[in-house]
């Protein structure tokens, strides 16, 4: 069954963070009607924890030729140079932008902008607020898109997106030839009921995917949702292997992984061993503001040789000044009884970002025609086999500034048609008859990732998570094709074919390089390649 629906939306964004909401703003700046479609709060979003901050040039002693050897040199060889030098000097101007969109960004006492230092910045140019810079972002987004009068719906979920090859796969006649994007399936969680959205185009902005992990700085909602999508819709997944685990998060016993930034090292705090001795200057010449890969490996290592169920950043160091410099840092310590002024912080490494994503063009096109992707779970080329640290929210806000251009031109050339998108058939199985289930299947693949496809890996662990996850995938599907959708089903359908081509990624992948580390390959290969895996279409 089809049905004629009207396209009342010129751009459909799936996603609140901050690429799904710079990239609206421009476009409903420039008359378009746009609507944003969110799976929960507004403000629940990986952008939201950001705390370090934000990388430009901004300061007289640094450059871009800089900024770009430090991107290039964390990349370990796979950053697309253009690409790299594009999006970088662009920075300033998009940082120009959010002071304007009215983010205040610390300064020093003499009033110029104050900037933080992290793990392979040769300079100083991260600009922040406090310790709570994506959540200053996030708020003046929100109040800005309100103002130009874009459609936000909180709680509905994307579930896929309807593609003309699908529409003329369930016998729905569709113009033209070729493939291309004509709406979305949602799962609206108010009413409990799935809707379907006609748009000519469609943003994926849904972040990262650290809930594949059992340890991640990542909130709940960063599960992977954008590149299963894709995937599902025939497009393939880049460099997924490069999952960045962040070296420093606050060990404890209750297994959440509050991130302390990187920029507390940046201050000066050294990362201690069993013995209280500093140990990253036996693993790399930066020492503990080596780039982020070497860091989380270092400490792996120095973990698994002591016994040791954490290492600790030396804060009492920074005495009195740490509250001031960090204070969401110092009160989230607090509250796990870690006063950070008198003990140092105990820490562990965390998974944290996602390099890879769904493979786009510099104007965030993809192959598929009318699908756009931006931030996180986009893969620009930027940061090859390691993320720069606070190069992510940077990449998103100068991304949304070129994708929304395009996104204007496709527009204004597009001829208008009348669309009939199949409709949503949904099984009959109660979801909650399963959910027991469901949750155990969640518990072992994020048990599987974090045993078998952590910071060390090794070909024979990689094909042991394969074959788990095969039979997990097997299950949750089966349950996926009969059951009434429902949040937590649809969300760890999305999980396990992410893990899968997470897992996929990895065992192409013959070599070490950057954040993939194989005791099977230990080295680098000769050419730097990106990694390609074709679409799961279940
Ligand atoms: P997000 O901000 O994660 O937004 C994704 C949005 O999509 C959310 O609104 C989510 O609800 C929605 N969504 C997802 N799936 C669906 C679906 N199926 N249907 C509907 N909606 C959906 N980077 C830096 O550069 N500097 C930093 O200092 C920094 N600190 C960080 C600290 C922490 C704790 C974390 C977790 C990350 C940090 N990062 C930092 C990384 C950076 O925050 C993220 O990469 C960036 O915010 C991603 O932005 P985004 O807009 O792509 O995605
Ligand atoms: C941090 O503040 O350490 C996180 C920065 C980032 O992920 O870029």
């Amino acid at each position: 069954m089809s049905k004629r629906l009207k396209s009342e939306y010129d751009l459909v964004i799936v996603g609140s963070g901050i690429a799904g909401l710079s990239f609206a703003l421009k476009v409903a700046e420039a008359g378009y009607r746009v609507a944003i479609f969110t799976k929960k709060d507004k403000a629940e979003s990986n952008t939201n924890y950001a705390q370090g901050g934000i990388a430009a040039v901004t300061s007289a002693g640094d450059d871009l030729e800089k900024h770009v050897v430090d991107t290039m040199e964390a990349g370990d060889g796979l950053c697309d140079s253009q690409v790299v030098r594009e999006v970088l000097k662009d920075g300033p101007e998009r940082i120009k932008d959010l002071i304007q969109l009215g983010v205040s960004f610390s300064s020093l006492d003499d009033g110029r902008i104050s900037l933080g230092k992290e793990g392979g910045h040769s300079k100083r140019r991260v600009l922040h607020v406090k310790d709570v810079t994506g959540k200053a972002i996030e708020k003046a987004l929100l109040s800005n898109i309100a103002k130009q009068g874009v459609t936000l719906f909180e709680h509905f979920f994307a579930i896929d997106l309807v593609t003309s090859r699908k529409a003329r796969k369930l016998g729905v006649k569709v113009e033209g030839s070729g493939d291309r994007v004509m709406g979305l399936y949602l799962y609206d969680a108010n009413k409990e009921r799935v809707v379907t959205v006609a748009a000519p185009i469609v943003l994926l902005a849904t972040g990262g995917a650290g809930q594949t992990y059992l340890y991640t700085t990542n909130p709940s909602i960063a599960t992977g949702d954008g590149v299963a999508m894709a995937s599902r819709a025939g497009l393939p997944a880049m460099n997924l292997e490069f999952i960045q685990f962040h070296p420093t998060t606050l060990h404890s016993q209750c297994g959440d992984r509050f991130l302390i930034t990187e920029a507390v090292r940046g201050e000066g705090v050294k990362l201690i061993d069993s013995k209280r001795k500093p140990f990253l200057k036996k693993y790399h010449p930066l020492a503990d503001l080596a780039p982020r890969d070497v860091v989380a490996r270092a400490i792996d290592r120095e973990m698994k040789r002591s016994g040791a169920p954490f290492v600790r950043l030396d804060t009492p160091r920074m005495k009195g000044s740490f509250p001031k410099r960090f204070p969401n840092v110092y009160e989230n310590c607090l509250k796990q009884g870690v006063d950070a002024v008198i003990d140092p912080i105990p820490v562990v490494p965390a998974a944290h970002y996602s390099c890879g994503g769904i493979p786009t063009e510099i104007d965030c096109s993809t192959k598929l025609k009318g699908l756009f992707a931006c931030g996180e779970v986009a893969c620009t080329g930027l940061h090859g086999a390691n993320r720069l640290a606070s190069n992510s929210l940077l990449e998103a806000v100068v991304m949304a500034h070129r994708g929304a251009e395009a996104v204007c031109s496709f527009l204004q050339d597009r001829k208008k048609e009348k669309v009939f998108l199949p409709e949503w058939v949904d099984g009959d199985v109660p979801a909650s008859d399963e959910r027991v289930v469901l949750s155990h299947n969640l518990d072992e693949l994020k048990r599987t990732m974090w045993d078998y496809v952590g910071i060390v890996r090794s070909t024979k662990r990689l094909e042991r998570a394969r074959s788990r996850l095969r039979n997990l995938e097997r299950e949750i599907n089966e349950y996926y094709w009969n059951a009434k959708v429902d949040l937590s089903l649809l969300e760890v359908r999305n999980l396990v074919c992410v893990a899968e081509l997470i897992v996929r990624s990895a065992l192409k992948r013959k070599e070490s390089r950057g954040l993939h580390y194989t005791l099977d390959y230990p080295h680098l290969a000769e050419e730097a390649e990106n990694t390609l895996v074709p679409p799961l279409r279940r």
